[in-house]
């Protein structure tokens, strides 16, 4: 899977990127992370990107040829014509679902917005995607970008060590997870509960089941809706 970002700070995406669970899977080539420096397809001598709104108003935004460019010169390198995702408030909500289509993409362009925004004429000519991270306006496009990748990677076959915790997790199934427990077995008077030391791993999944239908009652109920349960388990809930 190859993510490229076309941003004004290349620093701050591969900075967190290159760290951890995503940073490790580059190294081991399952996925790569490109960013490519707008301002490098500037044609003004002082590397301008960016201009005052026609029409007026505060703020700059930033013009349409170099990010085209910068587009252009990406498909020219990959051979592909690969979808152009704009990060921007005014997007879909990026959601678990959205990120298992994405992730069977093979190529993948993230569009970082600064300032007052991006020429509505480069998003008409590349933008494919208008996805957001959540009701809330952040002062550019990286951080959603970091999130999108951080969460696509991890469905990508190979990143996680542990195939099975990519299937457990919350959302899985519109329920969140279970609550998870190691050593010691009593911390500040907090012990561990009882069926998880038991060995037995029928009722371990049946509690495990259950926590996780409980805790997405008390925390997401608006989840619930989208959840596969059981006759048995609906009547549960009812309790
Ligand atoms: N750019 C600024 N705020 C954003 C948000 N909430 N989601 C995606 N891109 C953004």
């Amino acid at each position: 899977m190859n993510f490229h970002i076309l941003t004004l700070f290349p620093e701050m995406v591969m900075g967190g990127l290159s760290t951890s669970i995503t940073g490790r899977a580059m190294e081991k080539g399952i996925i790569s992370v490109e960013a490519v420096n707008i301002r490098d397809y500037s044609k003004d001598k002082h590397r301008h990107v960016d201009d005052a709104p026609y029409g007026g108003g505060a703020g700059m935004v930033m013009q349409p040829e170099p990010i085209c460019d910068a587009y252009e010169d990406l498909c020219a390198r990959t051979g592909r014509r690969p979808r152009v995702i704009y990060m921007t408030p005014q997007g879909r909500v990026f959601t678990q679902q959205i990120a298992e289509e994405l992730a069977k993409e093979e190529e993948l362009v993230f569009l970082c917005g600064h300032y007052e925004g991006i020429d509505e004429r480069a998003l008409e000519l590349v933008a494919t995607d208008y996805l957001s991270i959540g009701d809330y306006v952040l002062t550019g496009g990286e951080l959603p970008a970091m999130v999108m990748i951080d969460c696509i990677s991890r469905l990508v076959p190979g990143v996680l060590n542990n195939e099975v915790s990519a299937e457990v997790e919350s959302f899985h199934d519109n329920l969140l997870e279970y609550p998870q427990y190691t050593r010691p077995e009593v911390f500040n008077g907090l012990a561990v509960p009882e069926v998880l030391l038991s060995g037995h791993h029928k009722n371990i999944e049946k509690w495990r089941r259950e926590q996780s239908i409980k805790r997405t009652l008390e925390r997401r109920p608006d989840l619930l809706e989208g959840a596969n349960l059981s006759k048995k388990e609906q009547k549960y809930l009812e309790e």
